[in-house]
């Protein structure tokens, strides 16, 4: 079966993409309508729609692939755009289509009175069972086209009598906690407009009937690749139609787009599962490490990172981050991070920010010595940086005041004591880029951690034309991307961490550029169950950068054992961020132990499939596996929660084991068929409050 069909008889396209079947028809009005968007239903040529969806006049149009505000269409458009003669009305006919590769469509829409063509693009990948698309809205006439709301596209979900809403949450140090509620009537807006993708909200949705659970029944999931504001509508239509928008939000958006100029919207990946939400997880962490995630390092094992935050501060200098440098390399870290604080005039988050040079009374040697010292350890080294934004207490600010978004005449809000750089500007792009670009080139940096910690406020851009002011937030995201593009070109051995104050900027947009992401600024180990359970959820653990911190923790006062706080980080891209000055010698010991464990284990957890076996939200215990794709070898995770005495604790049945193979038990020369793993289960044998353990299985050859 090819994975695009088209049945010319009944102009119906079916993007077969493994378990996701997708199908489009051109109605008799000309219109494009989706037919169905779920598992499979059959070759195209011989589908019909009768009995699947009342093909009535007028009713299609709640299917509409591409809806506009236009003619009687009253349901949210993907496409609203002001034409030439100030008409606020448009329709999309279907005009041509063409299919690359086998593997991309793209149907061409155009409008009845102008020249405004949609473009709308699926790529299928089959592999992963989801398509990835987007619209590109193009300008073929004379004159200009506002477009003031251009979302990725909409999706229509097959007829349930239940639809149930599964969404990432939060706040800062609280992101991505998994909520769920029954979606009843009317419409549901999920959203950013703080600038960001947000630590409030994540643009990955989750739809189902309302009876899946984690390994079984049909999911829908729904995520944008986009870093700033963005907006997700669950509508029901009418007649029970629901319907599910993504994409750049419209709130104080709008595009001048001029004769010949196009507007290309983010792109909005569609994934199913009969599988369960677990199933879907693992095809998207799949899709991510293969296809999403930047290939020069996509396939390397992510590396065991020191960061001086949680130790340091903004109090790093020569001679405190050597010392402490040392003792990263003793426990086997391999990429050493300076954090906050090394640049001129920065000793708190009050001042400095804009004036990228090394702080003479810290570095009066400039970077080279520590870094000559990192290195001559064994380790790389690696800087933070916050490109986006500048303090008014700084010498950049004081030079050039206009260089941020503001309404002149008007206040500048302060967060975290800081403003945000206008992107949009050629000249700020240049200078920002100039000396990142230098910092690379002039020291040996191998790792880069790009954070931006505050929203956006007051968007003016005093000096672009009035019609394109609106145009910052989708500029600003384009800017950055841009950036770290052309960084990456230039230094492709550079590893990229993003991060917005923690999980502010998660997204798919963000993974194309970044290695991986700094999930949270919550470091302890228990929270951090809830939150990376919710981050794995869309993202794959190769991207979840997690750290083992000082106790008691900083902001949950909360002191766990130094094993429970290693079990937890190394479920993603270890990182170690306690003050290893601190740590008495059997501690470092131990950290030694650990790391040294997690190097031999790491492949298992970053590019295996992962299974969530016990959310931390049943209490009692949590479990969580992963899965070499070849099934030789898994780790379990278990981390025991509250438990009341005679509490009972059930076996832990295993997934993803091949039933056949005889796995070796951390080991120890203890063996277990997979068959027993998985249909007998182990007892977790853990007692007492906050114990962990991890056992790894490998198959004997
Ligand atoms: C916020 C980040 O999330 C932290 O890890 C740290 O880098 C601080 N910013 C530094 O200001």
């Amino acid at each position: 079966m090819a994975t695009i069909e088209f049945s010319s008889r009944e102009k119906l396209w079916s993007i077969n993409a493994g378990a996701l079947q997708y199908l489009l028809k051109v109605a008799d009005d000309g219109s494009l309508i989706n037919v169905h968007c779920g598992g499979r239903v059959g070759p195209a040529e011989t589908f019909r729609l009768e009995g699947h969806f009342p093909f009535e006049p007028g009713l299609h149009l709640l299917r509409e692939e591409y809806s506009t505000f236009g003619g009687l269409r009253f349901m949210e458009p993907c496409l609203k755009a002001e034409l030439p003669g100030g008409i606020r009305d448009c329709v999309l006919k279907y005009v041509g289509h063409s299919i690359t590769d086998s593997r991309e469509l793209a149907v061409t829409l155009g409008d009845i009175g102008y020249s405004l063509q949609v473009e709308l693009h699926y790529r299928a990948y089959p592999e992963y069972n989801l398509i990835s698309r987007w619209a590109i809205i193009r300008n073929a006439g004379q004159e200009a086209v506002t477009l003031e709301e251009a979302l990725s596209g909409a999706v229509s979900l097959p007829r349930r009598s239940t639809w149930r809403l599964g969404y990432l949450a939060g706040h800062w140090a609280g992101e991505t906690r998994v909520v769920e509620e029954e979606l009843k009537a009317g419409k549901k807006v999920l959203e950013s407009r703080r600038g960001t993708t947000s630590h409030q909200l994540n643009p990955a949705l989750f739809l189902d009937s309302g009876d899946a659970v984690e390994e079984d029944g049909e999911v829908w999931g729904c995520l944008l690749a986009w870093s700033g504001n963005w907006k997700a509508v669950a509508e029901y239509a009418s007649h029970d139609q629901l319907r599910l928008y993504m994409g750049v939000n419209d709130f104080d958006f709008s595009w001048h787009l001029a004769p010949g100029e196009s507007f290309t919207t983010p792109k909005m990946v569609v994934a199913y599962s009969s599988e369960g939400f677990g199933g879907l997880s693992r095809s998207l962490h799949r899709f991510e490490r293969r296809e999403v995630l930047p290939k020069n390092h996509a396939d390397k094992p992510r590396p065991v990172i020191y960061n001086t935050w949680e130790t340091l501060y903004f109090n790093v200098n020569e001679e405190n981050l050597k010392t402490l440098a040392e003792r990263a390399a003793e426990i086997g870290v391999e990429i050493f991070v300076v954090d906050d604080g090394w640049f001129r005039g920065r000793n708190d988050d009050r001042a400095g920010l804009g004036d990228w040079e090394p702080d003479p009374s810290k570095f009066p040697r400039g970077l080279g010595p520590v870094i000559e010292h990192v290195k001559s350890l064994g380790m790389k080294f690696g800087i933070w940086v916050e490109p986006e934004n500048v303090n008014p207490n700084s010498d950049l600010y004081r030079r050039h005041p206009d260089w941020v978004y503001h309404f002149p005449g008007r206040p500048r809000s302060e967060m975290r004591n800081q403003l945000v750089l206008n992107l949009c500007r050629s000249d700020v792009r240049e200078y920002v880029f100039g000396w990142l670009d230098r910092l690379l080139t002039e020291n040996d940096i191998g790792f880069v951690k790009w954070d931006m910690n505050r929203n956006f406020s007051e968007p003016g851009w005093p000096d672009a034309p009035r019609e394109r002011q609106r145009e910052i937030w989708v500029r600003h995201v384009l800017a950055i991307y841009d950036i770290l593009d052309e960084l990456r070109r230039r230094h492709p051995d550079v590893v990229f961490e993003g991060c917005s104050g923690g999980g502010g900027r998660v997204d798919l947009g963000a993974m194309e550029r970044y290695d991986q992401f700094w999930t949270s600024d919550n470091t302890d180990a228990l929270d951090r169950l809830y939150i990376q359970e919710g981050y794995t959820m869309a993202y794959c653990p190769k991207t979840m950068g997690a750290w083992v911190t000082g106790v008691p923790n900083f902001l949950t006062n909360r002191s766990l054992s130094l094993e429970f706080r290693f079990h937890s980080a190394m479920m993603g891209a270890l990182g170690v961020s306690v003050n290893l000055l601190e740590l008495s010698k059997q501690e470092i010991e131990e950290a030694k132990m650990h790391i040294e464990f997690y190097k031999k284990v790491r492949h298992i957890v970053q590019d295996g499939d992962l299974y969530r076996l016990r959310s931390p939200r049943c209490g009692g215990l949590a479990a969580f596996q992963y899965v070499t794709p070849d099934k030789a070898e898994s780790l379990l995770f278990l981390f025991s929660l509250q438990q009341g005495f005679g509490e009972r604790i059930a076996n832990v049945t295993l997934r993803g084991l091949d039933p056949d193979f005889i796995y070796e038990l951390d080991s120890s020369g203890q063996t277990l068929t997979g068959a027993l793993l998985m249909n007998y289960g182990i007892d977790p044998a853990l007692r007492g409050d906050y114990k962990s353990r991890i056992i790894h299985f490998k198959a004997k050859r």
